[in-house]
Formats: structure tokens, C-alpha cells, sequence
């Protein structure tokens, strides 16, 4: 049946809420590494926006829990700080001071038996004070190394619950990096499976909670325009760039066990890649949706053996100038070896082997200490024949390309060719653009108030079940053990802040394809 809105009745404000929207429940988040970065920057500014959003659930508790010794004061003033400097939404006294009287601190080592039962006593005084029911969310904001102890010295405090619908929930949250490799991945998903059932465990990869990759999903399945070209008749090959201008920061130390591959393409990359290239899910019951992108993964043609050098480039920045401020080169980082042969950046040429996508090349990249922060996915369709307006051969005329902007910008443009006015047939290309700030107004919420909102709620749609990450180190191992073999004692190199090595370009230009230009 026809729509009876035509186009310019479409009201600005017509919004449709078409998931089911599950109800986050009054709980105690336990966050396990409470005086590190990630509670301070990321975990308690993103429960404080939910708070000004009137979306936190009314009775709630955040209870830090960390080696340091610290008073539940101390513990505020540290999170004051981070919501100060890193919150969405400014810090507002009154509800800063009613937010503060939720947020509580127990010391404890992960390897010390005793502190889970002084874990247990405190937490059964908040909730008996805050008059909580008992859910509890433990967050495990640590190194996978102390996942198992911290597991079980969380149930041999009697402090996780069997699942069971009619009493209270536990859930925990973990934060990748899950392993460095399949066996290790397997390995740390079994000592947490030993404790906690898989609809209790949240695995974080906090793409997912982004709104543009999100909406990757809305596009294509709210739309009725993408689907029908959404595959390879009419679409000659995806690119997917997440480029980063910061170097390694203070990460030295993780990242230079991780590298590139690791840390940014076997998981927040593929899920992108999933997201593009899945299939339409017969529901939005967040099993479903995940067995959808699940098959994605299943369908990647491994990279292996001699296909590795050819379909892979590592890379690693050298000294240079990002934004006009002087950078120094990978190896001269601190805590970095000097002859580090970590990849700083990754560009891959792969290909999803199932009808949809039969012989469309995926082009994917990501570096650190690139010319400029920008993440987007771009769909460039097929050229048109060479007849009419593409009639000169010197003068192709420009394809379609849909692009996803993920950040900074969030955002998508197509590109179309449109007429030159005058009364020459002249043509050009011209993006129409749609940019989120301007059609819905404010910022989008950030990736972890999503996220944490949703482990409230017990909907998992948006998390890593184990049978995806594992699927995602099964392709990705054999890349590292390829890199592993060649002995590589030096990596392609490319200036700190320009796009990637030559090698990159090579890549990609052998198939008569080049890079966008972001
Ligand atoms: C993390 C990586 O998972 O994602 C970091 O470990 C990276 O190295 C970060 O910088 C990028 O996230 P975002 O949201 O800034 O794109």
C-alpha cells in the first residue's frame, strides 16, 4: 500500500521508535578498575548523560572498585574531574550533587580473596540504604590476565546469580582486547563461561554503540532505495577507513602486543564490515540480528599463506607533522622498542564469499598518526555504461559512492552527477549531504551511554557473543601467523600525519581503485 505522505509533508520531528525499547532496571554497576581511564573518561560522564536525560533508571548505584586506596570523597572529586573534562553535556551542580550521592568506592586487589567478601559487604549496604533490589552489573574495566580471578573470586563470594527471570540479575561487562588470537580468545571466553552463563556476559566493542553504526542498519533496511542494489551487480566495492591522528599515546605497553590488526580490525572493523554486508534479519530480537552478522564473518574468504602478503600491508609511522605540531616516529615512542615491528597501521583487500557479494573486493584501513581523525564506510557503485554522458574515455565520469561518516562529522552523503547550469551539457559530481547535528538537532549520545543503558536492560543486540569474536580471531590468526613467518625485521614506513605507506596505494591502484580522499 502507498505511503500517503508525500515529501514535504515528511515532518522534521516524524520519528518512528521502531525497536522494541526493553526497560533498563534500578541496579549497582561494580566497576572493576574504578580509578582508571576508562571509569574517569568514558564509563561514569556516559552514566551522568543518562542522568540528564532522564533515562538513568531512579534507583541506581556505581560503586568503583580498585588497588588504590580510596574514600568514597576522594572517588567523587576523581569523577567530578572526568565529567568535567570529558562529558557530552555539561556539569550542572544540582544534578551533579544528586548524581555524587550514588557513587561509592572499595578498595580491594583482584588476587586478594578477602576483598571480594568486603566487596559483598559494602554492596549489600548500598543497596540496603538505596533501597536497591539487588541486580547487580559487574564491569570488568582490567586486563583480560585477571578476567579468571576476578570471575571467580566474584563467585566465591556468593556475589553472582544463577540466572534466573524472577529474582535478581547478574551480568558482567568485559572490554576487549578478548585474547591476542583464536586459542587465547577461546581460552579467556572459557574461564568466564565458567562462571557466568553467556546471556550474563556483555562483551564490549563500543563501535556498536556508536549512532552511525547503528544507523548502517536503518539505512539499509528502513529505506527501500539501498536494498535492491545492495549487492554485487550493482556494487563494484566498499571501503572502510577508521583513521586515527593521535599516535600511540600512552598505550605504549598494550600497544605494542596488540598493533593494528588487533586492536582496531578484528573488532571494531569487521562488525562495521558485518553491518554492511549482512543479511537482512528476519526480526530485530537481538539473537537474530546477531546470527546475521555472525554469517557475515563466517562467509570471509580466509586470508592465508601467500594471499597474506598480497592482501595485506602493514605499516608503521616515522617521524612527522600531524596538524602542523612536529610528531615523533613510532619507534621513538616511549616504552616503544626501537625495533619495534609493530604494524601502526593495516590497510586489507578482502572478500565475503556468498551470492550477495560474489567478487566484490572490501578495501579496509585504519592507522594511527594519520593526516586527520575520520571514520567512514563508503559503498561506490558501478561505473554507468560508456554511452551518453560517459561516452569520453578520457573523461570517465565520476561513480556513485554512499558514505557513511561515523566520526567526526556523523553524518552520509551520496554522491550523484548532476548538469553544470549554462547551456552546455556539461556535467559534475555533487554530494548531497545529510549531516545528524543539523536534522535532528544536539549531539548523539555517546557510544558507552548506549551501551551501559542496554546492559541495564538485558538487551544484548549491540554486544559480542562469544561464537563472533571467536569467528573474528578465526580469520584474523592466520594474517598474524603469515606476518609471523615472513620475519619481517621492518615494516613499509609512512610519514606521521599523511595517509599510509605507498604500499597501501598499491593495493588498491593495481585494481585500478584508489583511496577516497577524506
Ligand atoms: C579502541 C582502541 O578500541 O578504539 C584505540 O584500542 C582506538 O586504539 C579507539 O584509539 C578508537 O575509538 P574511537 O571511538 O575514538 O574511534
Amino acid at each position: 500500500m502507498r505511503s500517503p505522505l508525500v515529501a514535504d509533508q515528511v515532518p522534521s520531528a516524524s520519528t518512528t521508535d521502531t525497536a522494541r525499547s526493553p526497560q533498563s532496571e534500578p541496579c549497582t554497576l561494580v566497576i572493576y578498575g574504578g580509578s582508571g581511564d576508562l571509569a574517569r573518561r568514558k564509563l561514569v560522564p556516559a552514566l551522568y548523560n543518562l542522568l540528564l536525560d532522564g533515562v538513568l533508571p531512579s534507583q541506581y548505584a556505581v560503586l568503583g572498585s580498585g588497588r588504590k586506596p580510596l574514600s568514597d570523597e576522594e572517588f567523587r572529586n576523581i569523577t567530578r574531574e572526568g565529567i568535567k573534562s570529558y562529558s557530552r553535556q555539561e556539569l550542572i551542580p544540582n544534578t551533579w550533587d544528586e548524581f555524587q550521592q550514588h557513587l561509592f568506592y572499595v578498595s580491594g586487589a583482584i588476587d586478594d580473596p578477602n576483598s571480594y567478601h568486603q566487596l559483598r559487604a559494602r554492596l549489600e549496604q548500598i543497596e540496603s540504604q538505596l533501597k536497591l533490589p539487588g541486580n547487580r552489573i559487574f564491569y570488568l574495566a582490567i586486563p583480560p590476565t585477571s578476567f579468571a580471578e576476578a570471575c571467580e573470586g566474584l563467585e566465591s563470594a556468593g556475589l553472582i546469580r544463577p540466572v534466573d527471570h524472577s529474582g535478581p540479575f547478574s551480568r558482567v561487562i568485559v572490554e576487549k582486547p578478548i585474547g591476542h588470537d583464536l586459542a587465547s580468545a577461546q581460552e579467556i571466553n572459557t574461564t568466564i563461561g565458567r562462571v557466568f552463563d553467556e546471556s550474563q556476559i556483555f562483551r564490549i566493542d563500543h563501535y556498536l554503540g556508536k549512532e552511525t553504526v547503528q544507523n548502517l542498519m536503518v539505512i539499509r533496511f528502513a529505506n527501500s532505495i539501498f536494498e535492491p542494489i545492495w549487492n554485487h551487480k550493482y556494487i563494484d566495492h566498499v571501503q572502510i577507513t577508521v583513521s586515527e591522528a593521535e599516535g600511540v599515546g600512552t598505550r605504549a605497553t598494550y600497544y605494542e602486543e596488540a598493533g593494528a590488526l588487533r586492536d582496531m580490525v578484528q573488532n571494531h572493523i569487521l562488525q562495521l564490515l558485518c553491518l554492511v554486508a549482512m543479511e537482512p534479519p528476519y526480526s530485530l530480537d537481538p539473537g537474530v540480528v546477531r546470527n546475521a552478522r555472525i554469517d557475515v564473518l563466517r562467509c570471509l574468504k580466509p586470508i592465508v599463506g601467500k594471499d597474506v602478503e598480497r592482501f595485506t600491508v602493514r605499516g608503521q609511522y616515522t617521524q612527522g607533522t600531524i596538524h602542523g605540531v612536529e610528531a615523533p616516529g613510532y619507534r621513538r615512542e616511549a616504552g616503544i622498542p626501537p625495533d619495534s615491528t609493530t604494524e601502526t597501521y593495516v590497510a586489507l583487500k578482502l572478500f565475503v564469499e556468498n551470492w550477495r557479494w560474489a567478487g566484490v573486493p572490501f578495501y579496509l584501513r585504519t592507522g594511527k598518526a594519520m593526516t586527520k581523525r575520520a571514520s567512514e564506510v563508503a559503498v561506490q557503485f558501478k561505473d554507468i555504461p560508456g554511452i551518453l554522458f560517459n561516452a569520453n574515455p578520457d573523461e570517465p565520469q565520476a561513480p556513485n559512492v554512499l558514505a557513511l561518516r561515523i566520526q567526526p562529522e556523523v553524518g552520509l552523503s551520496l554522491r550523484i552527477v548532476s548538469k553544470v547550469p549554462g547551456s552546455r551539457a556539461k556535467t559534475n559530481p555533487v554530494e548531497m549531504n545529510f549531516k545528524y547535528g543539523e536534522a535532528f538537532q544536539g549531539q548523539s549520545p555517546e557510544a558507552y551511554e548506549r551501551l551501559l543503558l542496554d546492559v541495564m536492560a538485558g538487551d544484548a543486540s549491540l554486544f559480542m557473543r562469544r561464537d563472533a569474536v571467536e569467528a573474528s580471531w578465526a580469520w584474523v590468526t592466520p594474517i598474524i601467523e603469515g606476518w609471523k613467518a615472513s620475519g619481517a625485521k621492518w615494516l613499509p614506513e609512512y610519514l606521521a600525519g599523511a595517509w599510509g605507506p605507498v604500499e597501501a596505494d598499491r593495493l588498491i591502484e593495481t585494481d585500478g581503485r584508489m583511496w577516497r580522499k577524506l
